[in-house]
C-alpha cells in the first residue's frame, strides 16, 4: 500500500467535511474545483456511507452519530396521501446546511431536485448500515435504545416490507432508486437493492431493541421474511453454466407450483454474449429477476453487497470470486472496478436507457469503473483468501487515482480514460480506496463493519 495516497486520500476526506451547529455531521459528494457543483455539494446517504466506515475504522465515530441524528431528523415523518410528497420513513438521498451560526439548517432532498426526481429507495438501507457499524464499534446502547432512533428503525421497515404489489419476498423498486440513479432498466427487482434490503433488514433484527413492546411485531416479520428472501436470491438469481444450461433447455407456459420455469423464462432472450463469457466454473448472481424477465447483466455492488451480508452462500461467493479472477480484464479492469457489465449498446442502450448521453455504452453506470466499489472488493476478496487479487487491484487503483486526483468513474472496456464527466477529488472514491486499505492491513476490521448474519434459506420461498 502506498502511504502517500493514503495520506491523500485522508486529505481529501477531511476537507470533504461539512459541520452544522459547529459538530461535524457528513462529507460532500466532491470538491472539484474545476466543474460546477450542482447538487455534488451535499452530503448524500449512500456516499457518506463509506466515508462513515472509514471514519469507524479510523476510531472517529462522532460525525457518523452526528450523521446519523441528522438523518433521523429530516426522515420523512408524515403519513402522506399526496403524491408529490415523500412517503413515511423515507431517509433523504442528500441534504445541505444553510444559513449561519445560529440559524443554521439542514435541508434533505429526497429525489425532488434531482434529475427526474428520482426516489432514493437505498438512503434508509445504508442509514441502517451505517448505524449498525456505528453502535458496533463504540457500543454506544444508549444513542441506539432513544426512542427516536428506535422509531426511524420501525419506520424504515414500514416502508419497505409493507406488501402492496408484491408477489416475492424480493422489493419492488422503480428503475433508478439507488447508485445507478439514472434510468437504466434496473427497475422490478434489482440484484443492488436486493442486496442492500437483506443486509438491511439483518441490521434491523440486531438493532430493534428486543424489549421495546413495539418492535415484536417487526422482529416476527423479519425473522420470517429474511430467510424467504434469502431462498428466493440464492436460487433464482444464481447463474453458472450448469443453471445457464437448464434455462436454456426451459419448457414454456408452465403453470401453478410444479412450475420448473417458474418465471416463464424464453431461452430465445439469452443474450449472444453469454455463451462464451461465462466459465467452466465460477458464478455470479443476475442483475434482476422478474416475471418473464432474467437481466444477465453482472452487477458489481449487488453481487458483492450480497457475499459481504451472507446473501449468498459461501460456496456462491467463492463462486463468484473465481469468475471475478477469470474475468479479471472486464470485471475489475485497469482502474477498478467495474459497475455493471457488458454495457448497454445500440437499440437496448436507446430503449434501456432513453438515449442517455451520460450513460452511453461503457461509460458512468452503463460500463464505468467506480472506484469507491473497492472497499467491497477488498472485504469479500480477504474473506475468501483471494488477498493478491486485491492487493493487485488496490495498487493499480492508487497509482491512477493519485495521478487523476480521484476522479468519480472510469470509462471505457477497461477503465483506461478519467469517466468524460466524472469529477475530480470526489470523496467516495477516496473513502472506498481507504477503506480497502483499512481492511487489507488489518483484515479482522471486517467484523467491525457487521455486515450480514448468518441466515438459512427457507425450503419453500413461493407459496402457490
Ligand atoms: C451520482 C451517482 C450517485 C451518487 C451521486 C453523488 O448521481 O449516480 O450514485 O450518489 O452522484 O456522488
Amino acid at each position: 500500500m502506498n502511504q502517500e495516497a493514503r495520506q491523500r486520500a485522508w486529505r481529501l476526506l477531511e476537507e470533504s467535511v461539512v459541520t452544522y451547529r459547529g459538530e461535524p455531521v457528513g462529507t460532500v459528494a466532491a470538491h472539484d474545483p474545476e466543474t460546477e457543483a450542482l447538487n455534488y455539494d451535499q452530503v448524500f446517504t449512500r456516499d457518506f456511507a463509506i466515508s462513515a466506515f472509514a471514519f469507524l475504522l479510523d476510531g472517529r465515530p462522532e460525525i457518523v452519530r452526528h450523521f446519523l441524528t441528522a438523518a433521523v431528523r429530516l426522515q420523512s415523518h408524515e403519513r402522506q396521501l399526496d403524491c408529490f410528497k415523500p412517503g413515511e420513513g423515507l431517509i433523504p438521498a442528500s441534504f445541505k446546511v444553510t444559513g449561519d451560526g445560529a440559524d443554521e439548517q439542514l435541508t434533505g432532498d429526497f429525489g425532488e431536485h434531482a434529475i427526474a426526481r428520482v426516489a432514493p429507495v437505498d438512503s434508509g438501507f445504508w442509514w441502517l448500515l451505517m448505524l449498525q457499524a456505528y453502535v458496533h464499534v463504540t457500543d454506544d446502547r444508549a444513542f441506539l435504545s432513544q426512542a427516536s432512533v428506535q422509531q426511524a428503525i420501525r419506520l424504515v421497515l414500514d416502508l419497505s416490507m409493507t406488501s402492496r404489489f408484491d408477489m416475492f419476498p424480493t422489493m419492488l423498486v422503480p428503475d433508478g432508486s439507488f447508485m445507478i440513479d439514472r434510468r437504466m432498466g434496473v427497475y422490478g427487482y434489482p440484484i443492488d437493492i436486493q442486496a442492500q434490503f437483506f443486509a438491511a433488514l439483518c441490521a434491523a433484527s440486531n438493532l430493534l431493541d428486543a424489549d421495546e413492546p413495539a418492535n415484536a411485531p417487526y422482529r416476527a416479520a423479519l425473522d420470517e421474511r429474511l430467510p424467504h428472501l434469502a431462498h428466493h436470491v440464492r436460487t433464482y438469481y444464481w447463474l453458472d453454466l450448469e443453471r445457464l444450461n437448464q434455462i436454456y433447455r426451459y419448457g414454456m407456459e408452465e403453470y401453478g407450483p410444479a412450475a420448473v420455469n417458474k418465471f416463464n423464462i424464453h431461452p430465445d432472450a439469452i443474450p449472444d454474449w453469454l455463451m462464451d463469457w461465462l466459465p467452466e466454473t465460477g458464478g455470479y448472481l443476475l442483475g434482476n429477476v422478474g416475471p418473464g424477465r432474467l437481466d444477465y447483466r453482472y452487477f458489481a455492488q449487488g453481487n458483492l453487497l450480497a457475499c459481504a451480508a451472507g446473501l449468498a452462500t459461501e460456496a456462491q461467493t467463492a463462486a463468484l470470486m473465481q469468475l471475478i479472477a477469470q474475468r479479471y480484464d472486464d470485471l475489475i479492469g485497469q482502474v477498478p472496478l467495474k459497475l455493471c457489465f457488458p454495457a448497454l449498446e445500440g437499440q437496448d442502450w436507446r430503449l434501456l436507457t432513453g438515449c442517455d448521453p451520460k450513460n452511453r455504452p461503457w461509460s458512468y453506470h452503463n460500463g464505468g469503473n467506480w472506484p469507491v466499489l473497492l472497499w467491497l472488493l477488498a472485504l469479500v476478496g480477504l474473506r475468501t483468501g483471494a488477498d493478491e487479487l486485491v492487493e493487485r487491484a488496490l495498487s493499480d487503483a492508487e497509482r491512477r487515482l493519485v495521478q487523476d486526483d480521484w476522479p468519480e468513474y472510469y470509462d471505457g472496456r477497461r477503465g483506461r480514460l478519467v469517466g468524460q464527466q466524472a469529477r475530480r477529488r470526489q470523496t467516495w472514491s477516496a473513502a472506498g480506496y481507504l477503506v480497502a486499505c483499512q481492511l487489507l492491513e488489518r483484515p479482522e476490521r471486517i467484523e467491525l463493519l457487521h455486515l450480514g448474519r448468518s441466515v438459512e434459506g427457507a425450503s419453500c420461498a413461493m407459496p402457490v
